[in-house]
């Protein structure tokens, strides 16, 4: 799927391409699963701080086996099952990748799965093992609790111990979350958000993931109580909220920002110990991640539309 102009997703089209060749370090890997976030239906708007050159294809996450290996690869093989953040690229059948960015496909994982969990559970490890700590039978609000982020977060904060309250916009996004293991919901468009918080959990929640921004943003923080710690991730409903900052005085609060791909950019070797970290605890039952709805790779316009349109619940995968 090649990106021929930034703007309107329909500028995402099929292209026939030659099957690439691996250059020294590198792998070709056949994708069976390309995780579609956010992000990608942002960079062909050209609404990212990052415009790429055109054309591009675009899909920065998959899981797929390696059909061949460039010059000096000896850490992976013909057949092996691997997953990756590409950058870009993996809206294809075919993605060549570093052998450095490789990490193998956990086999508690299905391919859909491990296409899927990168992104999203390094951000919402990195928010609460990272940058804040949160402690066993701490309270966590968790904005957008069936998008991507939002579920792993709730998955993240209930395998650190935390009760969890889920915000979303509708009952499917809730149940989602319910499932996950959330021990209550509020439906944030239509129920107050901070007085309905505040009832669940005697008093207001410890943490807040926010990857949605915009108007929740404001009600949350005052949701929470003394020493409370606010997750900034992202601003999914468009708008940067602005908040008083009166409102971080009061109860000792502190807003934290999350910046997790930085940070894996700036310690690429304190981010693979951290994908191994999550890696394992999948392997050992510990995360959950949710099992993504899968979607015919020439459909990638159509998802990305979706997920910008609100319209999914947990995670979709294109499937060349
Ligand atoms: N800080 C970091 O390191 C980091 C890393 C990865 C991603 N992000 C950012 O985190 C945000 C969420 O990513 P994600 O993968 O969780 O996305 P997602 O799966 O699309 O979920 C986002 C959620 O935001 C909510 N939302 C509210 N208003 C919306 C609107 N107008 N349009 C779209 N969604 C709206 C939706 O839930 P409701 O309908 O329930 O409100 C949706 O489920 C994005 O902004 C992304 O760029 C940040």
């Amino acid at each position: 799927m090649v990106c021929k102009e930034l703007g309107p997703l329909d500028n995402v089209v099929v292209e026939e391409r030659a099957t690439p060749v691996p250059g020294p370090g590198q792998v070709v890997v056949d994708v069976r699963a390309a995780g579609v976030n956010y992000v990608d239906g942002l960079i062909c708007q050209g609404r990212y701080q990052m415009k790429p050159a055109v054309p591009f294809v675009p899909g920065g996450e998959i899981a797929g086996v390696v059909s061949a290996v460039g010059d000096g690869v000896t850490r992976v093989g013909v057949g092996d099952r691997v997953m990756a953040m590409t950058g870009f690229g993996a809206f294809a059948e075919q993605v060549t990748v570093a052998v450095s960015a490789l990490d193998s496909v956990p086999d508690a994982l299905g391919f859909s799965q491990a296409a899927a969990f990168i992104q999203s559970y390094c951000t919402a490890w990195f928010a609460l093992a990272r940058r804040i700590t949160v402690s066993e039978g701490e309270w966590v609000l968790v904005l957008g609790a069936g998008g991507g982020i939002g579920l792993a977060a709730v998955d993240v904060a209930l395998e650190l111990g935390a009760r969890v309250v889920a915000a979303a916009s509708s009952a499917e996004k809730l149940e989602a979350a319910r499932r996950m293991g959330a021990h209550a919901t509020v439906e944030y468009e239509s129920e107050d958000l901070k007085s309905r918080v505040r009832e669940l959990t005697d008093g207001g929640v410890d943490v807040v993931v926010d990857p949605v921004g915009g108007g929740h943003s404001e009600p949350a923080l005052r949701a929470t109580k003394s020493f409370g710690r606010f997750c900034v991730i992202g601003f999914a409903s468009g708008p940067i909220a602005s908040v008083p900052l009166n409102q971080v005085l009061l109860n000792n609060r502190t807003v934290v920002g999350v910046d997790w791909g930085a940070w894996a950019m700036g310690d690429p070797d304190g981010h693979r110990a951290m994908v191994d970290e999550l890696i394992e605890m999948v392997q050992s039952g510990r995360l959950h991640p949710v099992e993504p709805a899968e979607r015919p790779l020439d459909q990638a316009a159509e998802v990305m539309g979706a997920l910008l349109d609100r319209t999914v619940t947990g995670k979709v995968v294109l499937v060349p």
